[in-house]
């Protein structure tokens, strides 16, 4: 599916959030929003996925190819994992499958695909309480698979987590979106996860958010590692994009305190 976002710009009352953006997400593209704390990624990502009218302007799908089998095109995965605590990570996952006309054998036979590419196999039966939190966010990715969706909207999935699971879980993403194809919208503040993940960031300035710059990678996600010369240069191309605009969203932020 290609999704066109079209000159989308939004207002909470007097306050002036996102101006008159506009950009395309290709089939296959990781597109990683970037910018200060504040400048509206997540208003953005909620008006992607459809939990959020505009104040102006419009959210396209420019063609309706989905996944086979998919049960929910645009799939947010949030950035809390949203997990029911009385039911196992399987019994979780089978929730977004409930609505829908499946057989109890495609059910299961979807949460047993998801759970193997999120690694959780062996996890079927605990219950969130058991896990750590890197495990929970894997639930809360492998749930969001599950409906075969064809965009993946992710706010900041690594964030609550500590730094050595951030960087288990960012290989993993790397490795599922290799693998899959899958075209998902990446919100972050850390650059060095844009630059693992995305195929095309786009950096915001601080609020009003209006786009700085569309800034493209183009080595192939599977062939990133870490302190790579070329990435390590794209990291800095991207904070030298954004540093002024952080800067000044800190002293914003400082002001109002
Ligand atoms: N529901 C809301 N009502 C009023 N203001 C909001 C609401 N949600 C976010 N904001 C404000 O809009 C601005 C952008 O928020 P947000 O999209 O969460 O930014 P980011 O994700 O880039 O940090 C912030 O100043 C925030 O306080
Ligand atoms: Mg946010």
């Amino acid at each position: 599916m290609r999704l066109h976002i079209k000159n989308v710009s939004h207002r909470y009352d007097q306050l002036e959030v996102l101006r008159d953006i506009d950009f395309g997400i290709e089939p296959g593209e990781v597109v990683a929003l970037i910018g200060p704390s504040g400048c509206g990624k997540s208003t953005l990502l909620s008006i992607i996925g459809g939990l959020l009218a505009p104040s102006d302007g419009e959210v396209l799908m420019c063609d309706q190819a989905t996944p086979e089998g998919c049960l929910n095109p645009l799939t947010y995965v949030f950035q809390d994992f949203a997990l029911l605590p009385w039911r196992t990570v399987a019994g979780n996952i089978s929730l977004v499958l409930e609505d829908h006309p499946l057989s109890k054998a495609e059910r299961e036979e979807r949460i047993a695909e998801v759970l193997a590419q999120t690694n959780l196999s062996d996890f079927a039966n605990a219950y969130p309480k058991q896990l750590s939190g890197g495990m929970k966010q894997r639930v809360g990715i492998a749930r969001a698979l599950a409906v075969r969706p064809a965009v993946l909207l992710m706010d900041e999935p690594l964030s609550a987590l500590d730094a050595q699971t951030r960087i288990l879980l960012l290989e993993e993403f790397a490795d599922l979106f290799a693998r899959t194809g899958m075209t998902a919208v990446y919100v972050t503040h850390n650059l060095n996860e844009a630059v693992r993940l995305a195929h095309k960031v786009v950096a915001l300035r601080r609020r009003p958010g209006t786009i700085k710059e569309v800034h493209t990678i183009d080595v192939p996600i599977q062939n990133r590692q870490e302190g790579m010369p070329e990435l390590i240069a794209h990291e800095q191309a991207l904070w030298d994009l954004i540093r002024d605009e952080a800067i000044a969203a800190d002293k914003e932020l400082e002001n109002v305190a």
